[in-house]
């Protein structure tokens, strides 16, 4: 099956990066946003980063303009009725996304495949609300998007061949190399890495180091690209505690649980570079 017109739904951090690769390799793109104001606001994020780009000299004005030309935002679901491919890139919930794939089984065309870029939900729930099953996956890109090079293709015991093998290559026309993955709460970068992440942040909490150091020493020490805590504050410190609590509620292991520190930052609305302040402190929120 070709794909061709793709389906966005959810403009943030991780839709907005969905949607500028996908758009960039060629695919027109349809994206949905809870209200106007939220397209009006992807769409003009999508354009600053292509304009960015243009200024650094990394895409040609030509390609910048044919790239918004294959993007379209909307706020009605309904919309999504002609596309080949969805990719669901809303908030964390499971109940929600549910809803919406059942809702999406009932609008998309017969041969369209519904994917969810979920990081931590259970994809194999998401293919049973819909009628559709065999054609249900889970495309999970990491942040930031563009720069990411990896998706992890989510594939559930219902799901088909044809389908695996179909969003695998549009995985890889949209620029990333693709792993593949079963079914499995937080799949392998999170189940590897989130564990690293509340980690480091318990070595805080017991007074071992400061935030810099222990981000320069897994810098410079351990050859990340990024310290945890400048990684805590990109990737959210909502969404990792969301996938800790989703890894701590399946398999009941103390290294899964959120430390006290976390709880209480996201409770503070201290949730990283998103709203200026995590354990470091930014001058504009993004
Ligand atoms: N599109 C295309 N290019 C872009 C871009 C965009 N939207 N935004 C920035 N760029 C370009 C910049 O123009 C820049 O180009 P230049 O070097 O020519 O100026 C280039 O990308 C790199 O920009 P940076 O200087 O910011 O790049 P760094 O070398 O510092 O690398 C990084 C940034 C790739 C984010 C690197 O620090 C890194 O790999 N960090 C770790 C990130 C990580 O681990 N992410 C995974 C998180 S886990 C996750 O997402 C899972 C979830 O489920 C929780």
């Amino acid at each position: 099956m070709a794909i061709k017109n793709v389906g966005v739904i959810g403009c943030g951090l991780m839709g907005s990066g969905i949607v500028q690769v996908s758009a960039q390799a060629g695919f027109d793109v349809l994206f949905v946003e809870a209200n106007d104001a939220l397209v009006k606001r992807g769409l003009e994020r999508l354009r600053q980063t292509l304009e960015g780009l243009v200024a650094k000299g990394k895409l040609d004005a030509r390609s910048k303009d044919e790239t918004l030309g294959r993007i379209a935002g909307t706020t009605r679901l309904e919309d999504l009725k002609a596309v080949d491919l969805v990719v669901e890139a809303m908030t964390e919930n499971q109940a929600l996304k549910n809803e919406t794939f059942a809702k999406l089984d009932r609008i998309c065309p017969p041969h369209a495949l519904l994917a969810s870029n979920t990081s931590s939900c259970n994809v194999t729930a998401l293919a049973a609300a819909t009628k559709r099953p065999a054609q249900v996956l889970g495309v999970h890109f990491f942040n930031p998007v563009p720069l990411m090079k990896l998706v992890e293709i989510v594939r559930t015991i219902l799901t088909d061949d044809g389908s695996t093998r179909a969003v695998t290559e549009w995985a890889r026309a949209v620029g990333k190399t693709p792993v593949q993955v079963k079914d499995s709460t937080a799949f392998i970068v999170n189940r590897l890495l989130v564990p690293y992440l509340l980690d480091a942040i318990r070595v805080y909490e017991n007074g071992l180091a400061s935030l810099e150091d222990i981000d320069t020493a897994m810098k410079l020490g351990s050859g990340y690209p990024m310290g945890p805590f400048t990684l805590l504050d990109l990737v959210g410190l909502d969404t990792a505690m969301f996938v800790a609590d989703v890894m701590f509620e399946e398999f009941r292991e103390a290294r899964y649980a959120p430390p006290p520190l976390l709880k209480r930052m996201v409770m503070a609305g201290h949730l990283g570079r998103k709203t200026g302040r995590g354990f470091y402190t930014y001058e504009s929120s993004t």
